[in-house]
Parts: C-alpha cells; sequence; structure tokens
C-alpha cells in the first residue's frame, strides 16, 4: 500500500478551502484516510507590497500571477515530500476538461499540489518550468467551459471528485459503481444514472413506477437500464 493521498493547495484565499473540513471529505482527513494542507501563496511574496500579480507583458487588460512566488511556494511543499512524484494541478479555463475517468486515474495519486491562479492565470513559465523538472508531472484541467474568478472552486470540485474514490472514504463503496459516468457505453461515451424514487410511494400525485414494486429484479434491472440509457440520449440531444 502505498503513502496515503496527500493534498497541497496553494491560493492566495486559505479561507476558500474552510469546506474541505466538513463532511466525508473531513472525516477522511479525521479518519488519516487523507491529507490536506492549505498554503498562502501571499507568504512568498518577494516584494514590500506582497503582490503575486503584475500587467501583462504584450499589454491587454487584467493581471497576471507572478512566477516568482508560485516557484516559491511550488518547491517548499515539494521539498516536504522528497523521492515521491509530484502531481502538480494547474486550474485554468484553458486547461484538459476534467471528467469522471481523470478523478479515477487521480485517485491513485500520492501528492497532488494544486495551484488556484487568479485573475487572468499564472504567468505560463510555471507551467513549463515544472514540465521540465524531474519528479513533476503537470496537469493543466479546467471544470468546464465557463470562466470562474479563480481556481479554488475547481479545486474543491476536483479534490471533492477524487476523495470520495479512495477507499474507506464512502460508507458503501458500491454505490460508486453505479453511478453516473463511471459506466462507459459501447462507443467510449459515459452512461448517466436512472432516476431513483423513494417512500411515500406516492407523493403530490406521482406514483413511484410499478416495476419497482415488483421485487423483480432481473425486471427492475432492465428498467433501469432502459431509463439509463434514454437519460443519456436526451442530454447528448439536448448538447447537440
Ligand atoms: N479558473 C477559471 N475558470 C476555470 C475553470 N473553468 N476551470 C478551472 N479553473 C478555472
Amino acid at each position: 500500500m502505498s503513502n496515503k493521498p496527500t493534498f497541497d493547495l496553494i491560493t492566495i484565499f486559505p479561507e476558500y478551502m474552510a469546506p474541505l473540513n466538513l463532511s466525508l471529505i473531513g472525516k477522511a482527513q479525521e479518519k488519516g484516510l487523507v491529507e490536506i494542507a492549505v498554503h498562502d501563496l501571499r507568504q512568498h511574496a518577494t516584494n514590500v507590497h506582497h503582490s503575486v500579480d503584475d500587467t501583462p507583458y504584450g499589454g491587454g487588460a487584467g493581471m497576471v500571477m507572478m512566477p516568482e512566488p508560485w516557484g516559491k511556494a511550488i518547491d517548499q511543499v515539494a521539498a516536504q515530500r522528497p523521492g515521491t512524484i509530484h502531481d502538480l494541478i494547474i486550474l485554468t479555463p484553458a486547461g484538459r476538461r476534467f471528467n469522471q475517468s481523470i478523478a479515477q486515474e487521480m485517485s491513485s495519486y500520492e501528492h497532488m499540489i494544486f495551484a488556484c491562479g487568479r485573475y487572468e492565470g499564472i504567468d505560463i513559465r510555471v507551467t513549463e518550468h515544472y514540465q521540465n523538472t524531474p519528479g513533476f508531472r503537470v496537469h493543466e484541467l479546467s471544470i468546464g467551459d465557463y470562466v470562474l474568478n479563480g481556481g479554488e472552486v475547481a479545486t474543491l470540485a476536483i479534490m471533492e471528485s477524487i476523495i470520495r474514490l479512495i477507499p474507506g472514504v464512502l460508507g458503501n463503496p458500491e454505490s460508486i459503481v453505479e453511478e453516473s459516468h463511471s459506466i462507459t457505453t459501447a462507443d467510449g461515451g459515459v452512461l448517466l444514472e436512472y432516476p431513483s424514487y423513494t417512500k411515500p410511494a406516492e407523493w403530490r400525485g406521482l406514483p413511484v413506477p410499478e416495476v419497482l414494486l415488483s421485487g423483480n429484479h432481473a425486471l427492475i434491472e432492465k428498467w433501469r437500464a432502459e431509463q439509463a440509457s434514454a437519460r443519456t440520449q436526451k442530454v447528448q440531444n439536448h448538447l447537440k
């Protein structure tokens, strides 16, 4: 068994990461299944004003995060884990689109460093430098085709999807197997989950489908497969 997964988050808003102490992720930390540390980028600012951004070379709107504080912050957290592969995750709308199979892959990583950029992003030389640094793997990731104010919310989303896949984190590990996006279809797409019902058997005039009350497991499985497929089709048509 490898060491427990460790997450070092670097941000100018450490308070943004407070939700990681709640619910399943909070419990996963308490149980020692994962280790999470949050670091303030500003502590690595090199000028008297503690600024971490500057105007873009070539002109244009907005500010760009300077490479110097990032280099210092990343080197420091990497130095705490010698001999480990450091997966440096840089959040940017220009990154590869994150999905369930990337979450699955990342759930086996040992040391992840999340770099939460703000403003117009981080000077690209940070990416280039660590791509060429032994012991590092760099992943530029986006959580969707929209622009956030920074990488913090993206980090929270990605971490939640990774941590729930780590053995021991979820009470019922079987729930992972059946859920949306974890089932691959013949054409390489992902199947969305079938709709769920619980008590009461009728709510505001809406009954639970008869088949789910039948106790016939083969029929229930067939119905669920049809529903999952219809749902997937509907969403795909909507996206076209
Ligand atoms: N930073 C700003 N927008 C983002 C997005 N869509 N995904 C990841 N990081 C971001």
